[in-house]
């Protein structure tokens, strides 16, 4: 069974803070370690071989995730988390906006994909593609909100619709949407599309920007360093290749290897039976909550909540919930969880895997509906 796979799990011990970060499968750990203990060398650089091999292995690692969200390797930049990639493209594409020229920003993004945006123009933010002005040049949205779940067809495809309509770029942070949906850039149409590793079972400090070839060839690199030129005069440099000239200073193997590993394991696990699995405990998972006196699930008609169970208890603080969950063995989060526009108030976020269980969900419903009597509200 696949939960063996994942050291950390333990049956005592429910784990529903998975939109915050994942657990990593021993074939992760495994080839991280094997990179370190056997492998390591600089990329790129060196001409003997353990150099050679290591940038062989960055590049299959490269190949292997561009092939995952259906896009090619040279379309795939790797950078140290989906924070990082979207910091990078609004330094880059936000210096080429001209007066007048405005970012659309939907309401509902996790802050990674809204003040990258806002330090570098003015921002307008949109619930709906009607709310888009004219004057956008640059669309960032999520298709799979941290706190709201899924967006829904509907809402997605208006937006690209209106992207194209006004001629403006499209951005996509998939940060959420990568570890709980199929994706296949290609056929999503976005210009961009940005993710980080940890989420997706992966480790921490690699994420991904995927970019359209020609909006790669438009992008001004954000890091300036080490074998990101082909050529350097005292007056000027000639640009690397993409991806290379978007990947200055000794690039994550490691953490590439290890997302590589994830993504090997997600497909030799069967993805989309995983997808399902997990899709149907969030289902039942809803309902039980519903059934809870004083419970309030934050929905919004442009999402379905999916895997994300983001709710209030009368009368209860959120952080108390979270933290009488956690004598309880039962790990969520509470607060804002970085999308403060999104909610408006504090929640507390129960987030599903494939790995969760009924029993743990099960669990959680009960804790829950104890919580006003334990906190002595009457
Ligand atoms: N973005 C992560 C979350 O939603 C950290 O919890």
């Amino acid at each position: 069974m696949f939960r063996e796979k994942f050291s950390q799990i333990d049956d005592n011990f429910a784990y529903l803070d998975n939109a915050a970060t994942a657990y990593k499968p021993t074939e992760v750990i495994d080839a991280i370690e094997k990179f370190y203990r056997l492998e390591n060398a600089s990329p790129k650089r060196g001409l003997y071989d353990a150099s050679v091999r290591v940038t062989e292995l960055l590049e299959s690692a490269r190949k292997k995730v561009a092939d995952f969200i259906g896009a090619d390797a040279d379309e795939i930049i790797f950078t140290s988390g989906a924070t990082a990639g979207l910091n990078m493209l609004a330094l880059s594409l936000g210096a080429s906006l001209k007066g007048g020229d405005s970012i659309a920003v939907s309401k509902f993004e996790h802050h990674s994909n809204l003040l990258p945006w806002r330090k570098q123009g003015s921002v307008k933010y949109f619930e709906n593609a009607g709310g888009i002005s004219d004057k956008a040049k640059i669309i960032a949205f999520s298709p799979y909100s941290n706190v709201l779940g899924a967006a829904n067809q509907n809402y997605i495809e208006s937006i690209f619709a209106r992207a194209k309509e006004i001629g403006a770029l499209t951005v996509l942070d998939c940060t959420q949407a990568v570890a709980h949906q199929k994706l296949n850039f290609h056929e999503l149409g976005a210009d961009f599309l940005v993710f980080s590793g940890h989420k997706l079972y992966g480790p921490m400090g690699i994420g991904v920007i995927c970019g359209k070839r020609d909006r790669l060839k438009e992008l001004r690199p954000t890091f300036w360093g080490g074998e990101m030129v082909d050529d350097v005069s005292i007056t000027g440099e000639i640009l690397a290749e993409i991806p290379d000239r978007f990947e200055a200073g000794t690039v994550n193997v490691a953490g590439a290897v290890g997302l590589a590993a994830a993504v090997d394991f997600l497909q030799a696990n069967g993805f989309d039976e995983l997808l399902t699995y997990e899709k149907q405990l969030a289902s039942k998972l809803h309902q039980s909550l519903q059934n809870i006196p004083h419970l309030y699930l934050v929905e919004h008609a442009n999402f379905t909540p999916a895997t994300i169970c983001s709710f209030s208890i009368d009368d209860v603080h959120p952080h108390d919930i979270a933290q009488i969950l956690s004598e309880n063995n039962i790990a969520v989060r509470a607060g804002y969880h970085c999308a403060q526009l999104a909610i408006g108030e504090p929640t507390v976020r129960a987030s599903l895997s494939f790995y969760n269980t009924e029993t743990e969900c099960r669990h959680l419903t009960e804790c829950l509906g104890k919580m006003r009597s334990i906190m002595h509200v009457r």
